[in-house]
């Protein structure tokens, strides 16, 4: 009988490259790679591995081009990407609108200071004469009073990228705030399971990423996962994620909170939640 064949056909269906269906549009060094390997442990998560930047660099190669990056999924398995730089390049969010208006965004964020000295110890592990943190972030104003280190260096990347408020204002012009979902960068670290059962309920699939997969590293200071599709015995992100930050000077750090805190308060009431940074 014909319908049954169908059924059959259909239920055997060889796996297709699809567009995402969701993306982590970022933030860079809040935790992106720990979010994308943990998502993967879902058997109905397929993910590209490296990061695509699609909507930034390779926009002009066209959505064929995009598709084929995908890794084949079947029916009912999601498809995703993360490149961080999604988060503040500027024509993202109508690029990403015009691939798909209800893709499901997810974005990971993290206290900007320590966000800052994270981007700046990966940029020193890589350059070996980079001066120190505070000097870079930090600048000696004859301008207005303060002495050293009074003004804070708004167009320093490591600084500029933990103002959350404007891209997310971007990004809303697009798409409703249901749409996105906002990661705690610290919890994702203290309580891997908690963040990744928001990730699963926003993306409509089973909670299936539980505590079970967790172990804490105390060597490492992360958690860490005990098996995973490509590995079955306990292991942790590479050495490049969870460096340990050098030390900075504590008045370094206030200055930098301060700078922080109204476009934090922003950010809070765009994202409809309270961080709690201090
Ligand atoms: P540090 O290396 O500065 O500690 P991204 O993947 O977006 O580049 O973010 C890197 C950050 O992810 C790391 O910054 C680390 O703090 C954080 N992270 C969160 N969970 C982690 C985990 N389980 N293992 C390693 N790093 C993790």
């Amino acid at each position: 009988d014909g319908n049954k064949y169908m059924r059959i056909e259909k239920s055997n269906q060889v796996p297709t490259k699809r567009l995402p269906d969701a993306l982590i549009i970022g933030v860079k060094k809040c935790g992106t790679r720990a979010l994308l390997e943990f998502l993967r442990l879902h058997p109905d998560v397929r993910a590209a591995g490296s990061e695509v930047h699609f909507f930034d660099k390779y926009y002009h190669k066209g959505f064929e081009w995009y598709r084929e990056k995908m890794p084949p999924t079947s029916e009912g398995q999601i498809t995703m990407e993360k490149t961080p730089s999604y988060w503040v390049t500027r024509s993202a969010p109508r690029r990403v609108y015009s691939m798909n208006p209800s893709v499901k965004l997810i974005a990971v964020v993290r206290d900007p200071v320590t966000r800052a000295v994270s981007d700046y110890t990966q940029s020193a592990s890589k350059r070996s004469s980079l001066p120190r943190f505070e000097d870079l972030a930090l600048v000696n104003s004859t301008v207005t009073w303060g002495g050293p280190w009074s003004v804070v260096d708004s167009s320093w990347p490591p600084v500029r990228l933990g103002i959350y408020a404007r891209p997310l204002r971007r990004w809303l012009r697009r798409f409703p705030r249901s749409r996105i979902l906002f990661i705690s960068g610290e919890r994702l670290v203290v309580d891997p399971a908690a963040e990744m059962a928001r990730v699963q309920k926003f993306l409509g699939l089973k909670v299936l990423i539980t505590n079970k997969h967790f172990y804490f590293n105390s060597t490492k200071g992360f958690p860490c996962l005990l098996k995973s599709e490509s590995q079955s015995t306990p292991h942790c992100l590479g050495k490049n994620k969870g460096r340990s930050h050098p030390y900075i000077d504590p008045v370094a750090i206030e200055r930098l909170r301060e700078f922080y805190r109204p476009y934090n308060e922003k950010f809070y009431e765009l994202s409809g939640i309270n961080f709690g940074w201090p």
